[in-house]
């Protein structure tokens, strides 16, 4: 079980043992943001590995910031708000997200010309979302479809703070306009529907930034300085869920994942399995940097289907996929709702979580905004493609841990934009 374009999987007896999961992507890519924008060396560790977070890494280099290291420890040192330099060349984001969204805001607010692109998938991704209040800032980015889609080319000004209610609960969005709020005069406010993951406005706050945060609604004051850090990144739980799932649904299974960050917005998935019935429990819990992480420990055990909605959404966002398989095990049907929000990711997670789990032999019902999974369901190996999407595609191969005969899964080398080590982990836990 090689990490290549195509993976094969056969039916697994059980999975065994302790793990250490990548540090989290969402911390790492604001950890170079803000040691960049910090005055100071800052000190990063346990940073996750992965291509997405590398390619913030790079872009800040582009943007003139010296950042040495390599592997999963880097020195950062920062020049303060205003250090950034005009890039040399067009800043590629590659397939990620985050580091499009987060630096359009960031850039929307220097005094130089900047271009942001990415890989196919990243292209078709919505950046209207972000594009949008930042030109109600007064930032000046054009971009594809009106300014929708990458390429994003952004001529920085002096931007004006505004109060922001954001149509959907997206941790990207509030994170921009939160960026472009450091070089606004006043206080930015951003209001969501549902509280997305929290980790800028932490992040902000530990390093000395004025913020202040109530129920949906955070703020900060613009210019706020920040201070340099050393900062160890908890495991990503998005992450570790792949695990936690394999562990709780493939039988006599005992996984110990260390060190895992257990922020209250990204721990959805362990509230939703724990409500299936799963056998979750956490030890060890310590806090470093406003976040708090712990070890856990999953074993096997028979599952029930329940429904997940509403502010669960927004928690279990990045989990969905692998959620999707866990349903597929579990005694009674799991209705996925309100996470139209699927659609948008590296793919369109819903069609391709319904159309592999069938191939699969699972019964599944498809809405436009989630999926309804009726389990449990003896799976049969077979053929399917993660469609380009890493999480999608990590998914499938727990899922071919539970199928009878070989399941191949197409299209996996984009497994490393998150998680470079995943087949290796799994071959060290497969007994
Ligand atoms: C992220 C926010 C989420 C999540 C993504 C990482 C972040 O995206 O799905 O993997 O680090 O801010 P949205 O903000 O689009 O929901």
């Amino acid at each position: 079980m090689k990490s290549v374009e195509s993976i094969i999987i056969n039916k697994n007896k059980r999975l065994r043992g302790v793990i250490y999961p990548p540090g989290d992507k969402s911390i790492s890519h604001r950890a170079i943001i803000f040691g960049s924008l910090a005055r100071g060396k800052s000190k990063v560790t346990n940073f996750c590995p992965g291509d997405d977070t590398l390619n913030t890494l790079k872009a800040f280099q582009s943007l003139g910031i010296k950042i040495e290291g390599s592997g999963t420890e880097f020195t950062i040192w920062g020049k303060g708000l205003k250090g950034l330099q005009e890039p040399p060349d067009i800043i590629n984001a590659g397939n990620s997200g985050t580091t499009t969204r987060l630096l359009t805001g960031l850039l929307g607010g220097q005094n130089f010309f900047s271009v942001i692109t990415g890989d196919a998938s990243l292209r078709k991704r919505p950046m209207k979302r972000v594009t949008e209040p930042l030109r109600a800032m007064g930032a000046k980015i054009d971009g594809r479809e009106g300014g929708d889609c990458a390429p994003l080319a952004i001529r920085g000004e002096n931007l004006r703070s505004i109060t922001y209610h954001t149509p959907v609960a997206s941790a990207q969005i509030k994170s921009a306009i939160l960026l472009a709020g450091l070089y606004a005069d006043g206080i930015t406010e951003v209001i969501e529907p549902v509280l997305s993951r929290d980790h800028t406005e932490r992040m902000l706050k530990a390093l000395g930034a004025h913020v202040e945060t109530k129920n949906t609604m955070v703020r900060v004051q613009g210019f706020s300085e920040l201070e340099a850090f050393s900062l160890f990144v908890p495991g990503d739980i998005s992450a570790a869920a792949f695990f936690v799932v394999g562990g709780a649904i493939i039988p006599d299974s005992e996984v110990i994942i260390r060190d895992v960050g257990i922020n209250p917005l990204r721990t959805g998935i362990l509230d939703v399995l724990k409500n299936m019935g799963a056998d979750i429990r956490l030890e060890e819990i310590k806090e470093e940097g406003g976040e708090e992480r712990a070890d856990i420990i999953v074993k096997s055990s028979l599952l029930k289907g329940v429904e997940v909605s509403g502010e669960l959404i927004p928690r279990t966002i990045d989990e969905l996929p692998i959620l999707a398989i866990a349903a597929s095990q579990a005694e009674g049907t799991t209705i996925i709702r309100d996470a139209k929000e699927l659609r948008v990711k590296e793919t369109d997670r819903i069609k391709a979580m319904a159309e592999g789990l069938r191939r699969f032999g699972v019964q599944v019902q498809e809405f436009e905004d989630g999926m309804a999974i009726t389990g449990p369901q003896k799976l049969k190996g077979t053929r399917v493609s993660s469609y380009g999407d890493h999480r999608v595609a990590m998914a499938f191969i727990i899922a071919g841990l539970t199928a009878s005969g070989e399941t191949t899964v197409e299209d996996t080398a984009l497994i490393a934009t998150s998680f470079p080590n995943f087949m290796e982990l799994l071959d060290s836990l497969s007994q």
